[in-house]
């Protein structure tokens, strides 16, 4: 079993792998290609995920509300760049350029949620908790990866 920041943070860890191959690779190239997909669909479900087990408990208490709304808030923004990167070709020039902001723009975020947000988290949730939100993160994860197609739909009917 695995508590939710072992849970959260190897996810970013592998996250941080799949930037650095997409940064290492070239053009369109398969490789490329590959570790993109991987990418978009694991910070996909990993954000939707962490805001409905992780970020719904520490906005439910004053402490760590404004952290919470700060990361949720950027989230938003992130996934704005992934579906900007989507619909681009990744052979211009323009989409390695826009890979850059978001692989700083994440990496900002995931280093904060790690240091600054897993502080305030430890104040509302307890010790004896953190094995079953790991568990709820994990299984709530695996749900949205089926449901990215599905929501990407809904909101693109906004
Ligand atoms: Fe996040
Ligand atoms: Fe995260």
């Amino acid at each position: 079993m695995s508590d939710i920041y072992s849970a959260i943070k190897d996810d970013h860890d592998r996250h941080r792998e799949l930037l650095k191959r997409i940064a290492n690779t070239s053009g369109a190239s398969d490789d490329r290609k590959q570790a993109w997909q991987e990418f978009y669909n694991d910070v996909k479900s990993h954000g939707a995920a962490e805001e409905e087990t992780f970020y719904s408990k520490l906005i439910s208490k004053t402490w760590g509300q404004d952290s919470a709304r700060h990361s949720v808030h950027e989230h938003q923004q992130i996934d704005d760049l992934l579906e900007e990167l989507r619909d681009m070709d990744m052979a211009e020039g323009a989409w390695l350029q826009k890979f850059k902001t978001l692989r700083h723009d994440y990496e900002h975020h995931i280093d904060e949620e790690e240091d600054e947000v897993f502080a305030r988290a430890r104040e509302v949730i307890s010790e004896d908790e953190i094995e079953g939100y790991g568990a709820r993160f994990l299984e709530r994860k695996k749900e949205e990866r089926k449901l990215i197609e599905q929501k990407r739909e809904d909101s693109l009917e906004d």
